[in-house]
């Protein structure tokens, strides 16, 4: 890290109005195959990269006070890639559980999962659970990984699981609330996210918590995943923190 991004990630940490500061960032974490490509290596490779930025920014994130984190690790659309590319993939969240978890219970990270549990292998499931039941009583930083996730998908299960109870007699159709549909959504135990970030050099948000960023900022950087780390992330915040949010209301100060 430079002395500049050192100072800086301070003056973020402790300078900045808690206000202007999110809670909760969502990252989509683009350009590992292009990080590889670039770097005359194979994909695998830059997926490896991948992980260890996504260590990075984890650290980063619990430094910098963030409450939650969710990172796009695996999208629903991801099964089109060829199986080898798959089975790699999912080898690296086997690994990043198998040795980062007991870490990142110590020091009081709460992981979440988001996604459907359809067409995951067992071991990758069992893996899943453990990691959210080994560190559900922890509240010092929220990680959300969104795996085997699409936004879309999620909106269907949860719409899906309204109308049983409607069926059930449980309640009204006439009766549903944006809230309710937020409640069963799998990130019902996260705010929505004030930022958004994506790496990588696409301007899209592919699928990824779209319900839950009606609001958010959006901030797309040019970095691939794989170079991304504390000084990105500060200076997304700092970008943030510049930029003013209004839900639909009036710039402040307009009559
Ligand atoms: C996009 O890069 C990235 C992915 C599809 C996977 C992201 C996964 C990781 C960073 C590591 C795995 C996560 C965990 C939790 C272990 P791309 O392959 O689409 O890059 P490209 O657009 O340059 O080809």
């Amino acid at each position: 890290m430079t002395a500049s991004s050192a100072s800086s990630s301070q003056s973020v940490a402790k300078n900045t109005d808690a206000t202007d500061m999110p809670r909760h960032i969502g990252i989509i974490m683009d350009g590992n195959g292009r990080w590889a490509t670039r770097h005359g290596l194979p994909r695998a490779v830059g997926h490896e990269r991948g992980v260890e930025a996504l260590r990075r920014t984890v650290k980063a994130a619990q430094k910098l006070n963030l409450d939650y984190l969710t990172v796009y690790s695996f999208s629903t659309e991801n099964w089109r890639r060829p199986v080898s590319e798959v089975s790699a993939l999912f080898g690296l969240l086997k690994t990043f559980v198998k040795q980062d978890l007991a870490r990142l219970k110590r020091e009081g990270v709460r992981i979440s999962v988001f996604g459907t549990r359809a067409g995951l292998p067992d071991d990758i499931l069992e893996l899943l659970d453990k990691a959210v039941n080994d560190t559900r009583d922890n509240s010092a930083f929220n990680l959300g990984i969104a795996f085997n996730y699409g936004g879309r998908e999620e909106i269907a299960r949860a719409v899906r699981e309204l109308a049983v109870q409607v069926r059930a007699g449980d309640m009204d159709a006439a009766d549903i609330t944006e809230d309710m549909l937020s409640s069963a959504l799998d990130t019902h135990q996260y705010p929505d996210p004030d930022l958004i970030i994506r790496t990588g050099e696409e301007h899209r948000l592919s699928n990824f918590l779209v319900w839950q960023a009606a609001y958010a900022e959006l901030l797309f950087m040019d970095v691939l995943w794989p170079d991304f780390g504390e000084a990105e992330l500060v200076a997304a915040m700092e970008t943030f923190s510049s930029r003013e949010r209004r839900f639909g209301g009036l710039k402040s100060g307009a009559a």
